[in-house]
């Protein structure tokens, strides 16, 4: 026998041929646009670090996720700058935040067409920059932050918001939610759990984005993860699970296939990715020199991450890459 009988590149001829044996497909309905929308501002605001992403208005805010719909997203994740930062991040709960102003324009605008998500933290919110609230001492109190996080899913419910993630890695943080969720009527509210959220320098860009910076210097490694850790990763998804996340997530994507991987082969519940701003720069600086063909190494990027076995990727990506897809 000069060639084994069965030649893997038979199947690999022609596009129809490729196309007919595709494993992994990548949709639009598989992407979520991360948005960030700030208050006070009255035109849109550029991110240097986010070439092609802005701080909206509550104006281009309203016009960006109708053109969204209009490619085919079908849900968005809000995240909001306030005009004036505070300790305990007020910002985040009231019911004239940014966040819940935005979420009552959209609903306006596009009713039941784009699910509405909204980002649960503080640290968009707070003038310390930590994502909980600080003891005298400077660290981020567990337990007095759960009661922040439940103000802020009330605000985010009564606003319209179809589900609300918390991505402060607090422990706890989900019970505390749902159950404030459930006591003020918002049994419907789903919960999208940033369930395994490591503390990586991927997230660079995202604070430009937000404005926040980590006072004297921290960083989040007392509350997000180590990047070794995997199996603590697993703890972290079947505790939210447990608590009651409707979804959960692994943040970043590239850097931890694994994480996901593995939580696709022990959990049933939609599991997301987050394709994080350091991950969309990085393709964005590279293709900018000529480097990379930007178009195909994003696609390459998300098809790995639901090759992978998220369900949902979050992703700065998305309108572009929808255009892409439904042209
Ligand atoms: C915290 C939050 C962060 C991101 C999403 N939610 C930043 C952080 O944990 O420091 C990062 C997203 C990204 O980098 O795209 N509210």
């Amino acid at each position: 026998m000069a060639f084994p009988q069965r030649r893997l590149r038979r199947l690999r001829r022609t596009p129809t041929l490729r196309r007919l044996v595709a494993e992994t497909r990548l949709g639009v309905d598989d992407l979520v646009a991360p948005l960030f929308v700030r208050e006070g501002i009255d035109a849109p605001h550029p991110i240097g670090s986010l070439p092609g992403v802005v701080q909206h208005t509550r104006d281009s805010l309203r016009a960006e996720v109708k053109r969204l719909r209009d490619v085919g997203i079908g849900a968005v994740i809000l995240f909001g700058i306030p005009a004036a930062k505070d300790p305990e991040g007020l910002g985040a709960s009231d019911p004239d935040g940014i966040v819940q102003v935005a979420l009552r324009d959209l609903r306006d605008d596009v009713g039941d067409d784009v699910v509405l998500m909204a980002d649960l933290c503080l640290d968009e919110y707070t003038d310390h920059g930590h994502c909980g609230l600080l003891t005298p001492d400077g660290l981020v109190d567990n337990d007095a932050t759960l009661g922040r996080y439940a103000e802020a899913a009330m605000a985010q419910a009564d606003a319209g918001a179809d589900v609300c993630a918390p991505s402060g890695m607090m422990d706890g943080q989900v019970m505390a939610i749902r159950d404030a969720l459930d006591d003020v009527g918002h049994p419907e509210v789903a919960i999208l759990a940033y369930a395994a959220k490591y503390a990586s320098s991927l997230y660079g860009p995202f604070r430009e984005a937000v404005d926040v910076e980590i006072a004297g210097g921290g960083d989040r490694r007392a509350y997000q993860q180590d990047m070794g850790n995997a199996r603590e990763a697993m703890e972290e998804i079947r505790t939210d699970i447990a608590e009651g996340a409707d979804m959960v997530m692994v943040k970043p994507a590239l850097a931890y296939l694994d994480i996901l991987a593995r939580a696709r082969a022990e959990v049933d519940v939609p599991l997301a990715a987050y394709h994080v701003s350091g991950e969309y720069s990085m393709i964005k600086a590279a293709a900018e020199r000529g480097w990379i063909d930007g178009d195909a190494v994003a696609l390459e990027h998300l098809t790995a991450i639901k090759r992978a076995g998220a369900d949902l990727i979050l992703t700065y990506l998305a309108g572009e890459v929808a255009e892409v897809l439904t042209a």
